[in-house]
């Protein structure tokens, strides 16, 4: 019986499975607000039978969205497109969560899949194109060159803005749950803001919010406490961690593993352990090429962990499961791939009487009819 397919339950809510979505940004937003593009690929992994449904990086205020073209949850107006993505999720089976962050010096930044500011006139005009000043904890940017993104030089961030940011990532979760979110995942990772902090690469601060690790944690553990303060007691709360820099100098799995307790302590359920995020970041990509960390956080800090990074092999990721490495396994570019992996997971790891049970009634069907007669999958032999 596979592992990963087996439903898990974190605080009130369940997930039908160990499958997540990965948070993924879609520069397709105006204003911060979601649309058809946004629902429409939401719901295709609904329906494709993922567990749970993460959005993209969401910022808390305008300054914090990564593009312009990137979600934001700072204004009511932000909530009534949402409402109508997670009533779809949940009619599919799937949980729906969201992404909050904040990028600071990463902020602003061309589309990514355009990878420059090229924009016509006429687009500007029709997307709502904005720039600004991204802010930081400290005057530093991000790489040494603005390069074809874009990165620009922050503004340091002054004591009584840093007091102010738990309670925009608190506001922000109050119209995530009004927005009928169940799960929220504090984007930490990445080289974003919250990471910035805890960076002694990037954070050269020299009052409370910087130097020690104790102040460089404050930030990142003062969002989390103030947004597990209005999140309901039944909800899960995420983190998503860039458990090493892999920059010399930078946040070691160690200070993770410190980090972890102390998340821990205040309430979040479940950390997603990434990594990089910062120029120069040097590390091997390959399969699984993140599982040691969830693995290593999961065992160091006694919290359920997902694993993330080219997972998208069946076996691989059942592997992850079964053997303790993680409770939850993110996909990302793999679920672009096959919206459908979690159904296909099915037929590849077996134990189940019936896969196409999971399919959405209005097509299980039919696939099944389909491979009946050409033999396959479950009638093949
Ligand atoms: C197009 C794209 C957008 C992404 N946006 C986000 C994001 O908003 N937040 C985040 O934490 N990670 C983001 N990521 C990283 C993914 O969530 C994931 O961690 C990474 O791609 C590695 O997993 P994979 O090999 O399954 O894709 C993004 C990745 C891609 C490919």
């Amino acid at each position: 019986m596979s592992k990963l397919l087996e439903p898990i339950t974190i605080r009130g809510v369940s997930l039908r499975n160990r499958t997540v979505l990965s948070p993924m940004c879609q520069y397709s937003a105006k204003h911060g607000v979601a649309n058809d593009w946004h629902f429409a690929n939401a719901a295709r992994f609904a329906m494709g039978g993922f567990g749970a449904v993460i959005l993209e990086a969401t910022g808390v205020t305008p300054e914090g969205r990564i593009t312009y073209g990137c979600l934001g949850l700072w204004n009511d107006d932000q909530i009534a497109p949402l409402e109508r993505i997670t009533r779809f999720v949940k009619q599919e089976g799937a949980v729906p969560g969201i992404q909050l962050g904040h990028a600071g010096r990463k902020a602003s930044t061309a589309l990514w899949y355009r990878g420059v500011f090229d924009e016509t006139a006429e687009e500007r005009a029709a997307n709502a194109f904005e720039e600004w000043q991204p802010v930081a904890p400290s005057a530093l940017m991000h790489a040494a060159e603005p390069g074809p993104t874009g990165f620009k030089m922050p503004r340091e961030l002054t004591a009584e803005e840093i007091r102010a940011l738990p309670g925009h990532f608190a506001a922000a979760a109050q119209r995530a749950l009004r927005a009928g979110f169940e799960l929220i995942e504090l984007h930490m990772a990445h080289g974003y803001l919250l990471n910035q902090f805890l960076s002694p690469l990037s954070n050269h601060r020299t009052d409370e919010w910087g130097g020690s690790r104790e102040n460089r944690m404050r930030l990142p553990l003062a969002v989390a406490r103030a947004v597990r303060e209005v999140w309901p007691d039944h909800l899960p709360l995420f983190a998503r961690i860039s458990t090493v820099d892999a920059v010399e100098g930078g946040v070691t799995v160690e200070d993770s593993i410190a980090l972890t307790k102390a998340l821990k302590a205040i309430g979040v359920d479940l950390i997603t352990c990434s990594s990089g995020g910062f120029d120069g970041a040097r590390f091997h990509v390959g399969h699984g090429y993140q599982v040691q960390h969830a693995r290593a956080v999961r065992e160091g800090a006694g919290i359920a962990t997902a694993a993330v990074g080219l997972l998208g092999d069946f076996h691989e990721a059942e592997e992850v499961i079964a053997s303790g490495a993680a409770d939850l396994v993110a996909l990302g570019r793999p679920a672009l791939d096959n919206p459908n992996w979690p159904l296909h997971a099915r037929f590849a790891l077996g134990g189940h009487e019936d896969p196409y049970a999971e399919w959405p009634k209005q097509e299980g069907f039919a696939v099944r009819n389909m491979d009946r007669a050409l033999k396959a999958r479950t009638f093949a032999g």
